[in-house]
């Protein structure tokens, strides 16, 4: 057989190399990091990038994927390999999505039309948050085969359940509940910084906007940056940030008990997925829903500080409800060989909230599509050194992991 060189490789995931100019400015998924912390304003990046209380939690999360090591396999035909996954009857290039952050385009404005296109082109999952800017309406005619809505409890039943009919008619075909809300946590960063919601425009804030005339440029463009998916039930939707305020006034947070999660199943016709389980016991809780899958998450370390990183709570959840659903992981998701480590421990898919957003901070036009095909590259890749030809001899097999 004729051995093709890197350039024929059939891999999906490799289609076209990554744009040399952005791969040598940002080679790491940290470096974009980095960089979208220079570029937005200080009090919006210190809510993006930041966590609950010490942040101790925050930083677990990506020091527990620093910690495992997988032993890699070498002699064995990797020419043919492909990353392709399927979930709920449908197949993606790649087991890495978006995962949902409120305010996308708040605080880098633009990305979710961004990164809700590059999701559609590059056939990856896209999870629109209930808090984001844009309405589910809008996202899922961008991404109409690969935008999942996530679903939190809003104002009432009756204006949850709306959201829940509205994503259905918007032909979106995985609702994801998030559950790990019940209280909303202390954000040091938010407090440190007087951070309000939705931003008053204060003195201080145009201050740090000015010194960053990227992120004003961008912003001065567009619409004032509201809560798209809520603006029908605030009482009056013209009355800007004000009414937005009033109506998280109502809202408050809070996160539906299993009684209420079997209603919203009811509900809902397509598939559920239940976001931020940690305990097995949950999991087993979710399938009784009526789940099809779990998310199994931490919130990116931005409610409970002191739970575990989300991939070690992974194995136990994996070993117990596995079998019988599809389980899935986001919380310190920073590289595609992260992505293959949560693979080994169980995962079918994992998903990445802050890499994402920060790519289109720090590459503008060209961030949402780079950071898609940097995961898939660096997944790929990463299959290629473990002897892996496709996603299922990786899911769940952990002898892969050195210990
Ligand atoms: C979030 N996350 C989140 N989750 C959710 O279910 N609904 C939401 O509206 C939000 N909003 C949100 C805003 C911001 C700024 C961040 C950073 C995160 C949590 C998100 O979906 C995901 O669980 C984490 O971002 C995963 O951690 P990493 O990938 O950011 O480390
Ligand atoms: C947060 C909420 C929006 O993490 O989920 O800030």
């Amino acid at each position: 057989m004729k051995k093709p060189n890197s350039l024929e490789r059939s891999s999906e995931a490799s289609e076209g190399s990554l744009p040399k100019d952005l791969l040598n400015r940002f080679p790491l998924f940290a470096d974009m990091l980095a960089r979208a912390e220079r570029r937005i304003p200080k009090r919006i990046a210190g809510y993006f990038l930041g966590g609950a209380d010490s942040e101790k939690g925050l930083a677990e999360n990506v020091a527990a994927f620093q910690r495992i090591r997988l032993m890699p396999r070498y002699g064995v035909d990797v020419v043919n390999r492909s990353t392709k996954i399927d979930l709920f009857g449908r197949s993606y290039a790649a087991p890495i999505g978006v995962a949902p952050v409120g305010y996308t385009s708040a605080i880098w404005p633009g990305a979710e039309k961004a990164l809700s296109t590059a999701a559609q082109k590059a056939n990856l999952p896209f999870i629109t948050s209930t808090y984001a800017i844009e309405p589910l309406e809008a996202i899922a005619t961008y991404a109409p085969d690969v935008t999942w809505f996530q679903l939190y409890y809003i104002q009432s039943m009756e204006t949850t359940l709306d959201l829940v009919r509205r994503a259905e008619k918007a032909g979106i075909k995985v609702l994801v509940v998030t559950v790990d809300i019940p209280t909303y946590s202390k954000r040091t960063r938010d407090h440190r910084n007087g951070l309000e919601f939705p931003p008053a425009v204060t003195a201080s804030l145009l201050w740090e906007a000015a010194q960053r005339p990227a992120w004003s440029a961008e912003f001065l463009q567009r619409p004032y940056p509201l809560a798209g998916n809520l603006m029908p039930y605030a009482k009056n939707p013209m009355g800007g940030a004000k009414a937005m305020r009033d109506l998280f006034a109502v809202t408050g947070v809070y996160a539906m008990t299993w009684d209420e999660i079997a209603t919203v199943r009811k509900a809902w016709p397509g598939k559920m997925v239940l976001k931020g389980v940690q305990h097995p016991d949950d999991a087993e809780a979710a399938l009784r829903a009526g789940a099809d899958g779990v998310i199994v998450s931490n919130h990116g370390g931005r409610q409970l500080d002191a739970a575990p990183a989300s991939v070690d709570a992974l194995p136990a959840i994996a070993e117990r409800v596995g079998a019988r659903m599809t389980v899935m992981l986001d919380s310190g998701v920073r590289s595609g060989l992260d992505v293959v480590k949560a693979m080994v421990r169980g995962a079918q898919c994992c998903f990445a909230g802050r890499p994402f957003v920060a790519a289109c901070a720090a590459a503008g036009n060209r961030g949402a599509p780079y950071a898609m095909q940097l995961f898939q590259d660096e997944i790929d890749t990463a299959f290629g050194q473990l002897g892996i030809c496709g996603v299922h001899e990786a899911i769940g097999d952990r002898g892969r992991e050195f210990h």
